[in-house]
């Protein structure tokens, strides 16, 4: 069961979070929401007591209000500045601690900008944030339940068993084992000539994020590895930027052979499409995270959502649900890697759509 800790500053947005917490009960046991830390013993560590009940939730909610940023103390130094704040601690915790931290923002606040946080905060800018609307209060809360809610079937992906994991790393040699010897393949002759290696895909057997690029480029091909071209660097450092490495995921492409400079072809992408549907069904991902335009578009044809018509400049950073024969996942469209090769400016878009990738972390 998922446990929520609501962080907030009384003078700040008692009210609002007052209503906050009876809309979550419609969703959730009380006893599963936090809200004030009581009883901190005479004697004891504040900090350390903070971080103890951090730790032991699973969603941090940072209602921010009017106040959140400027409020001051007696001394009229900022509340935020100063590093025994209650506010500050719980949420620079649950950051560093990797939780899923997510910004509330009530009473028409705008999100603060990382240049206006302390250093520890700056990561909360870049988290993606709820507002809750007067009007649509109870409409806000249920759509954020929902999220939390679906990070929860990714919280509740216990680590597998070893006669799982085997069973899993055995089919998906099987799948290496196929693609090599498919000679029937529009690329095999393309591969035969130049020496190139099919490239299936690499990580964790049993990942809960599955990621599905375009094609292997030249690099890949000839060392047999996944995204290990200068588009693999931005993809380390975007997986870095959410606390993850290659090994907790799996990246793989949508043609699983390298076709030369060029964007795969609707029949090469069909060839190969049982290939990645045969990834998909041993490893059960929560979610597939697309990188761009063709792998979105395979994806929402193959689940045949209504997005499929939509284009990836607006469709991107969304969690579009979707049933699977071994329950419900979420597709998320990114942009390519490789985008932000071409264009530096789209670093910080890449970035934030990598963001929502934290509730299934
Ligand atoms: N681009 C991709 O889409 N996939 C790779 O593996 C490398 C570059």
């Amino acid at each position: 069961m998922i446990r929520i800790f609501i962080n907030y500053r009384r003078q700040d947005s008692e009210g609002y979070v007052g209503r906050l917490y009876d809309h979550l009960l419609r969703h959730f046991e009380a006893d599963r929401i936090f809200m004030d830390v009581d009883n901190i013993p005479p004697g004891a560590d504040f900090v350390q007591v903070l971080e103890e009940a951090v730790s032991n939730c699973d969603v941090l909610l940072a209602a921010i209000g009017p106040q959140w940023l400027t409020v001051t103390d007696n001394a009229n130094n900022r509340r935020l500045d100063n590093d025994h704040d209650f506010v500050r601690i719980e949420i620079a915790s649950a950051l560093r601690m990797n939780k899923l931290v997510i910004p509330v923002l009530v009473g028409a606040t705008r999100m603060p900008s990382a240049a206006e946080l302390p250093e520890d905060l700056r990561p909360l800018a870049r988290r993606h944030a709820v507002s809750l609307s007067h009007k649509g209060f109870a409409y806000d809360v249920d759509k954020l339940a929902e999220t939390i809610k679906s990070a929860k079937s990714a919280l509740g992906k216990t680590r597998p068993d070893s006669e799982t994991l085997r069973r899993k790393e055995a089919a998906l040699k099987q799948v290496r084992d196929d693609l090599v010897r498919a000679s029937e393949s529009p690329l095999y002759p393309f591969r035969i000539e130049n020496r190139y290696f099919p490239v299936v895909g690499e990580g964790n057997p049993d990942a809960s994020i599955i990621f599905i690029g375009e094609s292997p480029g030249k690099t890949e091909a000839t060392t047999g590895k996944v995204f290990v071209g200068p588009s693999g660097d931005v993809l380390d450092e975007m997986l870095a930027a959410i606390g993850l490495k290659r090994a907790d995921v799996y990246l793989t492409n949508v043609l699983l052979d390298h076709p030369g400079k060029r964007d795969p072809s609707p029949e090469e992408i069909s060839f190969y499409a049982p290939f990645v549907d045969r990834l998909i069904d041993i490893i059960q991902p929560a979610v597939i995270a697309t990188l761009g335009r063709f792998a979105m578009e395979y994806m929402f044809k193959r689940l045949n959502l209504p997005e499929q018509r939509g284009k990836i400049s607006v469709q991107h950073g969304k969690l579009v649900k979707a049933q699977l024969s071994y329950g419900e996942i979420h597709v998320v469209p990114l942009y390519h890697p490789a985008s932000v090769l071409y264009t530096p400016g789209q670093k910080d878009l890449l970035r934030q759509d990598f963001e929502k990738l934290r509730l299934f972390i």
